[in-house]
């Protein structure tokens, strides 16, 4: 049972910090990624230089892991690299890289021990080696977990993933393996990296910024988004919260129209 902030369906609970939304615990996302935007801007703000940013940012990745576990989220996608993020001056990059070693090497046995699977979504054989094998050693580690799936977008371009896709997709065509006729919406998903997880139900950026910057175009179809002004750092569990309480209230029609409406 959640805590006396979740509601059961139909039930009166008040939330014991008024500030925090109500949610009903059986409409909690299945799936949450996030645009983890506004590192550097938090920094500029106090005058700190942007790796400041990036690592409280680091922070605000623990506390959100914990949050969206302990809420029963199941998958939690985190966008921390993408393939554009390399046009960045190299010290910055160089410091991006070596922050999921410092993540995992703090935080790894925590995360075994609340029965978190580390996974990741993106290009990995072109991470710097050092960075490849923090994530490697955290997913082993982790295989066997079957609590919230900690899905990180590394390196990671929905272009470049669905490129991919259509390229398999095309080999197994000319290979004969398949007709041109049988390709499908599920088989261009189950050639996607993501192919092992449930379609996002909320998709949050932060930082005021309102664009999908090449994040999981295909698979974003039919998820609800949320944007806030807040800064990645600043980001917290009652921030989480918010947004699940937005989700909440949403009806999702997926192009459909409702019962009610069938006239
Ligand atoms: C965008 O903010 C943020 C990034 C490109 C990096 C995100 C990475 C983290 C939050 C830390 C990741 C941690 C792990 C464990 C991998 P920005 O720098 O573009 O901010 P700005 O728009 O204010 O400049």
């Amino acid at each position: 049972m959640l805590d006396k902030l979740i509601r059961k369906k139909g039930g009166e609970a008040k939330a014991e910090n008024e500030d925090r939304p109500v949610l009903d615990e059986t409409v909690i996302p299945r799936h949450v990624a996030i645009i983890m935007d506004g590192n550097g801007r938090w920094a500029k703000k106090r005058s700190l230089p942007r790796i400041a940013g990036h690592h409280e940012g680091m922070k605000t990745v623990r506390k959100i892991t914990r949050e969206a576990d302990r809420l029963g989220i199941k998958v939690l996608t985190l966008y921390a690299f993408s393939t554009e993020n390399w046009k960045r001056p190299k010290p910055e990059v160089e410091f991006l890289m070596r922050l999921p070693e410092e993540f995992l090497g703090t935080y790894l046995p925590e995360l075994v021990e609340r029965n978190v699977r580390v996974r990741m979504i993106g290009d990995h054989e072109h991470l710097p080696p050092h960075t490849g094998r923090a994530i490697t050693r955290a997913m082993e580690a982790t295989a066997d977990n079957d609590g919230l799936i900690l899905n990180f977008a590394m390196n990671y371009g929905s272009r470049a993933e669905i490129t991919e896709a259509v390229r398999s997709i095309a080999k197994a065509v000319a290979e004969n393996r398949i007709g041109a006729d049988e390709i499908d919406e599920s088989m261009i998903t189950g050639a996607l990296m993501t192919a092992e997880l449930p379609e996002p139900d909320l998709l949050i950026r932060t930082s005021g910024e309102v664009r999908l910057s090449n994040f999981m175009l295909w698979q974003l179809a039919y998820t609800e988004f949320w944007f806030t002004d807040t800064l990645w750092p600043d980001f917290d569990e009652n921030r989480l919260q918010e947004a699940i309480a937005v989700y909440q209230a949403r009806n999702r029609r997926y192009g459909g129209v409702d019962k009610e409406d069938t006239d």
